[in-house]
This record gives C-alpha cells, structure tokens and sequence, in this order.
C-alpha cells in the first residue's frame, strides 16, 4: 500500500486499535506520531503508553515520535501536528483514532460526562484535522481518517454522549470530503468493531459469536485503516471493519411526496405512510441535485 515513506498521525495509538494501525503502517514505511495521553478508558490519568509504542516501532526498523498531548486540548492538538512537521517535514495522514467512554442513560448523564466525551471523539478530530488540514490542502495531498461506530450510525443503548460524537463526525466527513477534493485531501470514516479495553465490559466482544474460534482481535481492523491511508482511499465513505468482515455504510433516502405549497397538516397525515415509506429509498450523496 502507498504509505510508503508519508508522515501519519495516529491519535490514541498507545493501545487498542490506533496501536495496531500504528504497527501496520510503520511495517508499511510510514512515519509514525504516536500520539496518546495514556489515560485510562473514562480518559483520567495519563501514563507513557506513547513511548512503548514508538519502542517497539524503531525495534522493528521503523520509524516514530511520541506525543503525550490531549487531542481534547487545543494546544496539544496543535503540538501533535507540530510534533510530525518538526520531526518529519510534513503530515501527509491523520487517523483521529482517540477515544475515551462515559457511558450512562442520557437521564443520568451529567453535562461534564456529556462534554467530555464530546470534546475528546468529536472536538478532539476537529482540532487535529484542523491544523493538518492547511498542510495538507497547500501541498495537494492528504489522507484523513475519522474512527465513527455503529453506536452513532446505527444508535446504541447509554451511549448518546458518545453516539452523537460518532455521529458528528460523519457529518464532519461529509463536509470535509467536498471541501478537500479539488486538493486530493481524502476524508473517511472507519467503523471498527474489536476486542480492546473499550469494549472489555461489552458482553461477547471478544468472541464472534458466528465463528468462535475466530477472535475479534483489533488487528484485523488495520488493513481497512491502511487503505483509507494510502494513495487509492475513497472519499467521504463510511467502511465497517470487525473480526475480518469489511462493509460500507451509506445514507439512502425515498423519493418522497410532493404535497405542494398548499400543504396543510391534513395533507401531510394523509400521506404519513408514503413520506416515511422506504422501500423505493436510493443512495443520496447530494442534498440539492440528487
Ligand atoms: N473497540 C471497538 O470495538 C470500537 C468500536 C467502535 C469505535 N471504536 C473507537 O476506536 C477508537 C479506539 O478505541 P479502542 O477500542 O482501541 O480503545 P482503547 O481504550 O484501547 O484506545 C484508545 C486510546 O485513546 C487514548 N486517548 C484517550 N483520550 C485521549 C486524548 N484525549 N488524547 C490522546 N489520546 C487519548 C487512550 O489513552 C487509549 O490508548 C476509539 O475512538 C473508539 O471510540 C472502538
């Protein structure tokens, strides 16, 4: 895969999946800024899980810097782009790989929890994608991978902090997608499913229940990741990634029911069935012309 010798970014690469993306890119010949405060899953505390990565990267002939900043933190987000541009040159790939969970019913959850999560996933992506993004429009080259889940495209139970986060993003690509294509920058979402610590208290996460014998180990998320990085990724697309099964997910809407600029609410409930009915729905890719 072309990610030979380009300079990646990959947030919350200390662990879990961004840590297996990070091994597989290096492996690959990219340069690698791992970023990760190393804290732990509710995202308190911070350790040097950054630096075994890096570690075992340069052990095995490649190469990478550390970076121990928030991705949350305006300033960290700024020194991990500037981390890769004074240690490499340039940044040519950003995987917004960071995560962290606070899950509670939206009745219980407090506004912190909900802000906290928030700014990690969803504020933590703006901000990194934010300041490789002038790099990379001006050189005319640029891969950016956003790390979505099926809890904000599909919904989940006691995640909407998180959800809404995931979600965002998607709406994040879809702009972002238009806005870098006159200058080859490439924005996806990659959906992975995997047994790392995030998922340690999700009942089955581990195993496939289809195929028990297959594990559900996050390397097997990677290869997805490496082809949103490299030279042939798609752009503004959704990839699911999971125990080895690849999918795409895509928004498709009905034609509708044209009612008319005389509609009025008795109009509107007389056709309710066909306004919500799906069975003609299409791929939408474009608001005013599809
Ligand atoms: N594991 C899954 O099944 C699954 C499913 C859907 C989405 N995801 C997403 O994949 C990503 C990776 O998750 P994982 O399962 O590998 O979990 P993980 O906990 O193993 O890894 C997340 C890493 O992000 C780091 N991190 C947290 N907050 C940070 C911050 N503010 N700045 C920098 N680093 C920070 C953590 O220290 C940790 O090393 C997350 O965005 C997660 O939401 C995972």
């Amino acid at each position: 895969m072309s990610v030979d010798g380009k300079v990646a970014i990959i947030t919350g690469a200390g662990a879990g999946l961004g840590r297996q993306h990070a091994l597989l890119f290096a492996q690959h010949g990219a340069k690698i800024v791992v970023n990760d405060l190393g804290g732990a899953v509710d995202g308190t505390g911070h350790s040097d899980a950054a630096d075994l990565v890096v570690e075992e990267i340069r052990a095995a002939g490649g190469q990478a810097v550390a970076n121990k900043a928030s991705v949350a933190d305006r300033e960290g987000a700024k020194s991990i782009v500037e981390t890769a541009v004074k240690e490499f040159g340039t940044v040519d790939i950003v995987v917004n790989n960071a995560g962290i969970l606070r899950d509670k019913s939206f009745k219980k959850m407090t506004l912190d929890e909900w802000d906290l999560v928030i700014n990690v996933h969803l504020n933590g992506t703006a901000y990194v994608t934010w300041h490789a993004w002038p790099i990379m429009y001006e050189k005319n080259y640029g891969r950016i991978i956003f790390t979505s889940s099926v809890s904000g495209i599909l919904g989940s139970f006691g995640q909407s902090n998180y959800g809404a986060a995931k979600m965002g993003m998607v709406g994040l690509m879809n702009n972002l997608s238009r806005e870098g294509a006159s200058h080859n920058v490439h924005t996806n979402c990659l959906s992975p499913g995997a047994a790392t610590r995030m998922t340690a208290s999700v009942p089955g996460s581990s195993i496939d229940a289809d195929n028990p014998e297959k594990e559900n180990r996050p390397g097997l998320v990677s290869p997805a990741a490496l082809y949103l990085a490299s030279a042939d990724a798609p752009n503004g697309r959704i990839i699911q990634a999971a125990r080895g099964r690849f999918a795409a997910d895509a928004v498709y809407s009905n034609t509708g029911v044209d009612l008319g600029a005389d509609v009025t609410i008795d109009d509107f409930l007389a056709n309710i069935d066909g306004i919500l009915d799906m069975s003609d729905a299409q791929l939408k890719t474009n608001f005013w012309r599809d």
